[in-house]
């Protein structure tokens, strides 16, 4: 599911690389900051094919216990159909479940599909982070 759904990500020089089962396991499941309980995973009731996923990010406590949406990730022939808008909102159920004061949320300007999503569960814009890459002044470089 994420070697598809990686490649899809806008933004970036080249698209993000999910690696292979056991390093994909290791950064985006088996943390112990990415509750399992919160890892929803859409299967498809005819084939047993995975779908769709979403997950929750723990961040550290402070006077506020906040999680981020980690990846949200759906199969190209099930987009469209609200699934992630789903997936999502279960994600925010166990949040609420568990007490959580806020959930937020990162996206690409260039991500429509998942901006309207967010848009849609009623996320507030926060102020935009502006990335920019290029190369240094020869001057800078021998700093
Ligand atoms: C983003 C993603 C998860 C959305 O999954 P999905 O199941 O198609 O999403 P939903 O069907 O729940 O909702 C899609 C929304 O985007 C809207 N949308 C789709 N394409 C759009 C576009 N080009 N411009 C604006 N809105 C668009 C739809 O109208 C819908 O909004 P609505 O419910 O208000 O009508 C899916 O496209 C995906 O897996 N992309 C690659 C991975 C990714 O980018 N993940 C997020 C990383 S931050």
């Amino acid at each position: 599911m994420a070697v598809e759904a990686f490649a899809d990500i806008p933004g970036g020089d080249q698209p993000i690389a999910p690696g292979d089962l056991a390093e994909f396991r290791k950064r985006d499941v088996d943390r112990a900051t990415i509750p399992h309980a919160a890892f929803m995973v859409a299967v498809e009731q005819t084939t047993g094919r995975v779908v769709g996923y979403a997950s929750l990010l723990l961040m550290p406590e402070g006077t506020r216990r906040l999680a981020w949406h980690g990846m949200t990730a759906v199969a190209r022939d099930w987009r469209g159909r609200g699934l992630a808008g789903a997936l999502k909102r279960a994600t925010i159920g166990w949040a609420i479940d568990d007490g959580l004061d806020a959930v937020e949320s990162n996206n690409d300007t260039d991500n429509l599909p998942m901006r309207a999503v967010n848009a849609r569960l009623g996320y507030q814009p926060a102020p935009d982070s502006l990335v920019m890459r290029g190369p240094l002044f020869a001057g800078m470089m021998t700093r």
